[in-house]
């Protein structure tokens, strides 16, 4: 580890005082998910790289995307990258920027082949060709039913991702701190640029300033502060919060989808590919309701449609047993029934038929979770499923090349990047197509990085940054979790967090709900500053790390629930039930929220780019 300086940290009297190392890499990530791994391969093949990540890098999230990545290779239906632009536009209610839509789907098949050549290992169709299979709201545009574009190995697809990208960092040496938890940015006020981060060492409670010509943000989203999610505990909203204090916008944060099967009351994912695969959800009474809410292509509308029915089904006391949750249906005898009755063929034309064996070798690892945490076996019982809070659509604003945009004109901050989850370019607006995030990840992960390569050298180095502020902002608030007065427990405030924007901020909103959850949001921000964690340690204090990601889910859920507040229609995952309609003379635009020095919020507002889908109605 390159180290240019530094000064031992200790206990003193007055408080305490860590070491501070300092580093200096032209491009430093932050995060080792797949947007962050891209990014890292790219940018290093032309600048020093270093890739900071609060996990070891293969436990990052992208780890457990399980279906697939969409593209359009047509290698087992006919497909069009149009197509697949189109679809995501029309899933995304019409807020996505159809700009960065087209180049993301334009660029799929370049970038799978990519991925293909690092040596991912693909499931293969019977001619060798890379399998694919159909998703939520993927469609052939001509028929309007779903389609085969999700390229997937088995249902560990995101997991091969991370693998690949990470064996190809080390390849190209890639340098690599784990569990380097990044707490502050550092922008150099004078010329206007970023200059570099500040990072805890979960080791060694040391703090580690990295001196850096541009910064990328890849820390992935914040599930964390719904109670029943499919998020890695580790999901708070680390980079997004980081960037906000530092006076960004965040963009869209109204949006927040969940994903129609988490396992019930866990929200563990069982993979939307189990009804691409042919499975079906069945309420009480054993009906296909989907039939009902989406005629075309039942069980594999968008996501927010298929949440919004489930609960629709249980509010009406369609619940299985009257509780709240529905029946994910994957037996062989069930799939092939109703591919029978709705006329499904596969690739050769014959009507299509799944086997035990072939249910095994495509979704092998979630049929393991129904047993290993239900104790069920999926290709013998229904699986009791219900929607689990899954994934932000909005996050930090940025260009098509992942570079931050600070204003309502698309001004950018020089020097500061991000992609993946934690950013909003936006290709998803109100509502992501499954399958197209780990897309997303690559495609700009990938921008990301060649545009920091070039910013890298095309640019000088800021001055040295002047780390005292952020280092004594970040060593003042680890000073006040560790020995401060207080004596709330952060994983209380956690928890009533997480239930009060479940009960009040999930799938359906009104403006009582949402006032309600901003005044607890508050209380809980209160007891926050008077947080105090028990264990005193430096080394690999893990209540420490926990008590600091409350702070960062405060911020997001504030964010989430002010302007999904802010926004009064329907639109995508965001379900006012107030304002029932989507509104496109009043709201056909991004929200972007700053949080302002005496910590008010400000709203601002993008426009949609429109290329040549204007908004139409959406129906399935
Ligand atoms: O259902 C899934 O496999 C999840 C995929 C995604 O969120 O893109």
């Amino acid at each position: 580890m390159p180290v240019l300086e530094n000064a031992q940290g200790g206990r003193e009297a007055g408080g305490w005082s860590p070491g501070v190392y300092t580093h200096r890499y032209e491009a430093v990530i932050v995060g080792a998910g797949g947007a962050g791994l891209m990014a890292a391969l790219h940018a290093s093949r032309r600048a020093k790289t270093a890739v900071l990540s609060k996990l070891y890098p293969t436990r990052s999230h992208t780890g457990a995307a399980q279906g697939g990545i969409s593209a359009a290779l047509g290698n087992m239906e006919p497909d069009k990258p149009e197509w697949h632009a189109f679809d995501t536009v029309k899933g995304s209610d019409y807020l996505a920027d159809q700009d960065a839509v087209e180049l993301m789907c334009y660029q799929a098949p370049e970038v799978i082949i990519e991925l293909e050549h690092m040596g991912l290992p693909f499931d293969r169709t019977p001619e060798g060709r890379i399998a694919q299979r159909r998703f939520g709201g993927h469609t052939n545009n001509e028929t309007g039913r779903p389609v085969m574009r999700a390229c997937h190995a088995a249902d560990r697809t995101g997991h091969m991702i991370l693998q690949t990208l990470y064996q190809q960092c080390i390849k190209q040496g890639v340098e690599f701190f784990d569990e380097f938890y990044v707490m502050d940015l550092l922008i150099d006020e004078r010329e206007g640029r970023v200059a570099g981060v500040v990072a805890y060492e979960l080791a060694t409670g040391a703090l580690h300033v990295f001196h850096a010509k541009a910064v990328l943000f890849a820390t992935g989203g914040w599930g964390r502060i719904y109670e029943v999610t499919s998020n890695a505990t580790t999901l708070t909203g680390d980079g997004a919060a980081v960037v906000w204090r530092r006076g960004l916008p965040l963009e869209d944060m109204e949006f927040y989808q969940f994903h129609p099967t988490g396992i019930y009351k866990l929200g563990i994912l069982l993979t939307e590919g189990m009804r691409g695969e042919g499975g079906v959800l069945l309420n009480d009474r054993g009906e296909r309701f989907m039939e009902r809410y989406a005629p075309k292509v039942k069980d594999l509308a968008s996501r927010d449609v298929v949440s919004r029915a489930i609960y629709f089904e249980i509010r009406e006391g369609r619940g299985i047993g009257g509780k709240n949750y529905v029946h994910l249906d994957i037996r062989p005898e069930t799939i092939n029934r109703y591919f029978e009755k709705d006329g499904v063929r596969g690739p050769d034309g014959k009507p299509r038929r799944v086997t035990r064996d072939y249910l095994l070798a495509k979704l092998g690892d979630t049929i393991e979770f129904c047993k290993t945490y239900l104790g069920i076996d999926p290709l013998e019982e229904p699986i009791p499923v219900q929607p689990t809070a899954h994934y932000a659509m909005g996050g930090i604003p940025t260009t098509k090349r992942g570079e931050v945009v600070r204003d309502e004109n698309n001004r950018v901050l020089p020097g500061l990047y991000a992609a993946g989850e934690c950013a909003c370019v936006s290709v998803h607006g109100a509502n992501r197509l499954g399958t197209n995030s780990l897309l997303d990840l690559v495609v700009f992960g990938r921008l990301a990085g060649q545009a920091m390569a070039q910013f890298a050298r095309q640019n000088d180095w800021a001055p040295p940054p002047e780390p005292g502020a952020a280092v004594e902002r970040v060593r003042l608030e680890l000073e006040r979790l560790l020995n401060g007065k207080g004596s709330e427990n952060p994983a209380r405030i956690r928890d009533e967090l997480s239930r009060v924007m479940m009960q009040n901020v999930g799938v359906f909103r009104t403006e009582a709900l949402l006032k309600e959850a901003l005044e607890k949001i508050q209380e809980l921000k209160e007891r926050y500053a008077r947080a105090r964690v028990r264990d005193r340690g430096r080394v690999f204090n893990q209540e420490l790390v926990e008590a600091w990601e409350v702070g960062c889910l405060l911020d997001v859920a504030e964010a989430t629930a002010a302007c999904a507040l802010h926004r009064t229609e329907s639109r995508g995952a965001h379900y006012r039930e107030d304002f029932p309609e989507r509104d496109d003379q009043a709201w056909l635009k991004h929200t972007l929220v700053w949080r302002q020095p005496d910590g008010t919020l400000r709203f601002g507002a993008k426009p949609v780019v429109i290329t040549k889908w204007p908004p139409k109605a959406r129906t399935y």
